[in-house]
């Protein structure tokens, strides 16, 4: 099948190169020359497991190719997919000015019987604004959704072997035509009338913040009363109702998507005229969950004004050099402004927008005089670092584990002070 993707970001370039692997010639529309050009040579820009094999096969294979002009890129495709950004606006809910702009473009070339697919987090509501605005402009094309599920750092995976494929559409026709496109992919399809399936993706998001949340704040309640949230987790998890996965406590939920799309369902239940106070609590609760992060290695140091701390972990989780809505960018950032020196590593990020906090590129360089060292992001590598040598680099002697990844026993062992989350 041909297929065009009308941009090359994360989940554009993710969706295009798994496309194009599985057998589909695939046109993508992207407008920032740079990044065609690297695309071009089957370079990716960003940092994700897998993926540059799959983009280096598609471009070599001929199955995938970059275009400047959408018009070059939908030409002769069956379905067209929407891979752009939709940024929050000021009062949390989704700016589609991008999407539309793109669909103005193009929608009068399309041919009769094209399915455009909305991948990109969308509105409820979407999917019919997009039909008439095609409708208006003298397209045939038929507007259906179809949300994203890949998680950074293992999207790859993700594509491959993604948990359903959910396709929200009043035609029957168009459904079938994108259940054929993704038949090598074995998955449960549901497909659903547009609305439900636009709120699938935002209720799916909400409700996974919302459970980390709720670990983070069963782990704050262990800090309280003298529990161990990993005792706790263990205990609940039994439970074929509860689960051990996505239960990790930590500093909050961050990246692209949560923070995103957790304000954009609190602003579109608004409008709806439902107050949705236990999302909004989850929100409220995630900020306060950075801020007794910071407020820990406050307490570990004397005088935070002149401190030195050295933080691992830049990214919004391991696996990503992402550093959208970073916790432990924030982390980084607050600690700065109470007059902090941080000095900071991470595996995959070598710089920051901030030129108050230095990178650098070794754990224990990063460690060197600090008064106190933050596990900020959960990168499996961390704990293989020699905890002695940490210790010998350090001027102070406490760690805080946002994380929960070193050993308590083996740095208390050490003569040093641990901090985790709801130890
Ligand atoms: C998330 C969803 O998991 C994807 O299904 C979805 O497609 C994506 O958003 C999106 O909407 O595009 P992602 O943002 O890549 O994926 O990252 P997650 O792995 O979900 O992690 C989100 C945040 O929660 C990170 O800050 C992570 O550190 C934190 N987290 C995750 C925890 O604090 N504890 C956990 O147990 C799991």
């Amino acid at each position: 099948m041909q297929v065009a993707v009308i941009g090359a970001g994360y989940v554009g370039l993710v969706t295009a190169a798994g496309l194009a692997a599985s057998g589909h010639r695939v046109r993508v529309g992207e407008s920032d020359p740079a990044k065609r050009a690297l695309l071009r040579t089957g370079t990716v820009p960003f940092h994700e497991a897998g993926l540059s094999r799959i983009v280096e096969e598609g471009v070599e294979n001929n199955l995938l190719t970059f275009h400047g002009d959408n018009s070059e890129a939908i030409d002769g495709a069956a379905v067209v997919l929407i891979a752009l950004p939709t940024p929050p606006a000021d009062d949390g809910s989704a700016d589609l000015s991008i999407v539309e702009a793109a669909l103005r473009g193009f929608g009068a070339e399309l041919a009769p019987g094209t399915v455009v697919a909305l991948k990109s987090t969308v509105p409820v509501g979407s999917v019919k604004r997009f039909q008439k605005l095609i409708d208006t402009i003298g397209g045939q094309a038929t507007v259906v959704s179809n949300p994203e599920f890949l998680r950074e750092g293992s999207a790859v995976t993700d594509f491959f072997h993604p948990d359903r494929i959910v396709i929200g559409s009043d035609s029957q026709a168009a459904a079938e035509v994108l259940t054929s496109m993704y038949e090598s992919i074995q998955a449960p399809v549901v497909v659903t009338r547009p609305e439900s399936s636009e709120l699938v993706k935002y209720a799916s998001n909400a409700y996974l913040a919302t459970r980390i949340t709720f670990a983070n704040a069963i782990a704050n309640v262990c800090e309280a009363v003298g529990a161990d949230i990993d005792e706790v987790t263990k205990g609940m998890g039994y439970d074929r109702r509860i689960g051990f996965h996505f239960f990790q406590p930590g500093p909050g939920y961050g990246g692209s998507c949560f923070p995103k799309d957790t304000r954009a369902l609190v602003s579109t239940s608004a409008e709806a005229g439902y107050d949705f106070s236990l999302l909004r609590g989850v929100i409220d609760s995630n900020d306060m969950q950075l801020d007794r992060m910071v407020d820990k290695v406050r307490r570990a140091t004397p005088d935070i004004d002149g401190a030195r701390i050295g933080l691992w972990g830049l990214a919004f989780k391991a696996g990503t050099d992402d550093l959208r809505e970073s916790p432990a960018l924030k982390i980084a950032v607050a600690l700065t402004d109470l007059g902090a020196h941080v000095v900071a590593f991470d595996p995959a990020v070598s710089t920051v927008d901030d030129e108050r906090i230095s990178v650098v590129d070794d754990p224990i360089t990063a460690a060197a005089g600090a008064d106190v060292l933050v596990v900020a992001t959960e990168w499996g590598e961390f704990a293989g670092v020699d905890l002695r040598a940490v210790r010998e680099a350090m001027a102070g002697s406490t760690i805080v584990d946002a994380r929960n990844l070193l050993d308590p026993v083996a740095v208390r062992q050490l003569g040093m002070s641990y901090v985790g989350v709801g130890h």
